[in-house]
């Protein structure tokens, strides 16, 4: 697969790249702190930036986007704002952060971007109606939803007949060295050093915030008691919290049941679930989306070349491409790489 998508507004990319050339204070207080924290690879990097916009123009492409795309869980903006570069006529952009809204319409007005909106909302139940939008980009979301079901409904209800969606995700169940690399990020989002959770963009970590949060709602427990409730109730939100204490006090013998991975106990968001591509095609399939997994831009012939990749990788991915096509060895190639990428009609 080739990126066909031309870049229509390179003057928009310009004035985009500026903003990853300015110094960290500045866009700390231009756009927000923690943009620097996400997009720490790019600050002062253009090849990173076009990698990054290359990235954005092979999903397009994939999912072959057009019209009014909803980008679902848009974070700081900057993905939606490619799309428009790459000539996308209208862009919705919903995140369930606040902060994350009001950076990415920073953003748009510091880059004067005209057609992309970002909207404050939750993907489980969007604020759109409807058959309203042609497309659906989720980037580096999917992980993060709490109630996936309920999303790829929303997702279905919201797309027009005929309408595309593509998702691309790092958390590749599938891929052995994804899964040991999750396992530890949940490790420290529960228990780690302040140093592991700034990395996260995190102060205090998920056990801390429960024993603080449990020790402030239910004063009648000591310390102990808290940190005891605490450290066996991984995965439960502050709502959970609420419900599972005053049980746990009326019969002691009652079980928890904390979870495997994690979960932010107060914004609900969950700590990067494993994602496994083929079952995640069937699941989209149950809500009447025709979907399945496609070759990354790892494997695209057109962005290595624009990456400057030597002749041997270029011949490498063309093998894996042909592989792919005829369907030979395509579980042990979604396999060996951490990302994966899914585009799916209505
Ligand atoms: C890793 S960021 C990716 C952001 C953006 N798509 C990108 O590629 O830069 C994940 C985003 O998902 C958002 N999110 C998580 N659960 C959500 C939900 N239920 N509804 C809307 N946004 C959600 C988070 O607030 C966060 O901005």
């Amino acid at each position: 697969m080739t990126s066909a998508v031309p870049l229509l507004e390179a003057r928009l990319v310009d004035r985009l790249r500026t903003v990853f050339a300015l110094d960290e204070a500045t866009i700390a207080k231009t756009l927000h702190p923690d943009f620097n924290r996400y997009f720490r690879g790019l600050l002062g990097n253009p090849a990173g930036v076009n990698g990054y916009l290359d990235e954005v123009r092979y999903l397009c492409s994939a999912g072959r986007l057009g019209g009014h795309v909803l980008d679902l869980a848009s974070g700081f903006g900057v993905a939606a704002i490619c799309l428009r570069a790459l000539g996308v006529e209208k862009i919705t952009g919903v995140d369930l952060v606040e902060t994350k809204v009001v950076t990415a319409r920073k953003l748009a007005d510091h880059v004067q971007v005209n057609g992309c909106n970002f909207l404050l909302g939750n993907a489980a139940a969007l604020p759109l109606a409807d058959a309203s939008v042609d497309g659906v980009l989720i980037k580096d979301a999917a992980s993060h939803f709490r109630y996936p079901k309920r999303v790829y409904a929303e997702v279905s209800r919201v797309l027009k007949p005929g309408g595309r969606m593509v998702l691309s995700d790092d958390r590749n169940a599938l891929n052995e060295p994804v899964r040991s690399a999750t396992e530890r990020l949940w490790e420290v989002s529960e228990t780690g050093s302040p140093a592991e959770l700034a990395k996260l963009g995190l102060s205090v970590c998920y056990t801390q915030m429960r024993r603080d949060y449990i020790a402030q709602r239910f004063p009648s427990l000591d310390e102990r008691q808290a940190d005891w409730i605490a450290q066996r109730t991984r995965g439960y939100t502050y709502v959970m919290l609420d419900m599972a204490v005053p049980r746990l006090l009326e019969d002691q013998g009652m079980a928890l049941t904390p979870a495997a991975s994690c979960i932010n106990p107060a914004n609900e968001i969950v700590q990067e679930r494993l994602l496994d591509p083929i079952e995640l095609c069937r699941e989209l399939s149950r809500h009447g989306l025709d979907a399945s997994v496609l070759p990354t831009s790892v494997w695209d012939v057109g962005t290595a070349k624009r990456r400057g990749s030597r002749w041997l990788g270029l011949w490498r991915r063309r093998l894996a491409q042909m592989l792919w096509s005829t369907g030979i060895a395509r579980t042990r190639l979604i396999k060996r790489t951490a990302d994966f990428l899914i585009a799916a009609r209505k």
